[in-house]
Parts: structure tokens; C-alpha cells; sequence
């Protein structure tokens, strides 16, 4: 099971930006935390991070050949970005979205997300542990359909 962990605008600042909301570990630090999943399961996780929704949308395109499903936090442009959202819906394998925070406890403008109608699921509010249970999800959606 190959799963890939994109993250978009602002979380290569992780651990920097807003700790009292998005926490004190960096991207990198928590890359490895996931990485470490590799040796718990038969999973092979790769990462990608970039602040262009282009780069986003390439690799949500490459990770339909490469993936067996995708781990989504693409920060603001969860908001606003249609593109993106017809990115997931173009592919055929499941894509979970990722909120550190509760994005329906903060600003209005964060209640709505333009991808949520596309994703399999969403996860928000959880802190970095919310992109641990979205690869543990996505593995058994791959390996035991879910159930
Ligand atoms: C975020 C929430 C978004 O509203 C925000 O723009 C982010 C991070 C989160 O992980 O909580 O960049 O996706």
C-alpha cells in the first residue's frame, strides 16, 4: 500500500507558525513520525510540501499512478480552490483531508472547504495526529475495504 502525505501552503512553517494553534512539531519531524508507520504496517509513504497550488495539483494528478490513496492538507487553499477540487475529483483513488485545527472553530471563512464535497473523508482538529489516522484509514480502506 503506497500512500501519499501532501501538504500545501504554510506547512513547511509548522512548528514556527501559530504554535498555540498548529503545535510545536516541525513538518520534517513529523514526516518522520509517519514514516515510522512503515515498519508497523505494510505501507510505504512518501511526502510532498509545496506553497503553489500548480505543484498540488501536478502531484494529486501523480499520485493517482503512484498511490493507492492521498493524505490532504491543503491549508487555505481548502477554502477557495477549485482547482484542486477538480484535481481530486479527475482521480480515481480515495483522498482524505487533513485539518490540524477545528476549522469550524476558528475564523468563518475556514467553516467552508470547496474539497470536502470530492474527499473520501475529513479529519479536523486532531493536531498532527489526524495524519497518522488518515493513513490508518486509508490502509484499510485499501486492504480490508473499509470495514
Ligand atoms: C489548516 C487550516 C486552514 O484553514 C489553514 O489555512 C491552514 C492549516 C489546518 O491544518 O488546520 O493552513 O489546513
Amino acid at each position: 500500500t503506497t500512500i501519499a502525505v501532501i501538504n500545501g501552503p504554510n506547512l513547511n512553517r509548522l512548528g514556527l507558525r501559530e504554535p498555540h494553534i498548529y503545535g510545536k512539531k516541525t513538518l520534517s519531524g513529523l514526516e518522520a513520525s509517519l514514516k515510522k508507520m512503515e515498519s508497523e504496517m505494510d505501507v510505504r509513504l512518501y511526502f510532498g510540501q509545496s506553497n503553489h497550488e500548480g505543484d498540488l495539483i501536478d502531484w494529486i494528478h501523480e499520485a493517482a499512478s503512484k498511490a493507492d490513496g492521498i493524505v490532504l492538507n491543503a491549508g487555505a487553499f481548502t477554502h477557495y480552490s477549485y482547482a484542486i477540487r477538480d484535481a481530486i475529483a479527475s482521480i480515481d483513488i480515495p483522498v482524505i483531508e487533513v485539518h490540524i485545527s477545528n476549522v469550524f472553530a476558528r475564523e468563518p471563512f475556514r467553516e467552508n472547504s470547496v474539497i470536502a464535497p470530492v474527499v473520501k473523508g475529513h479529519i479536523s482538529g486532531l493536531g498532527v495526529e489526524g495524519y497518522e489516522l488518515a493513513v490508518r484509514a486509508l490502509y484499510s480502506l485499501k486492504n480490508t475495504g473499509g470495514n
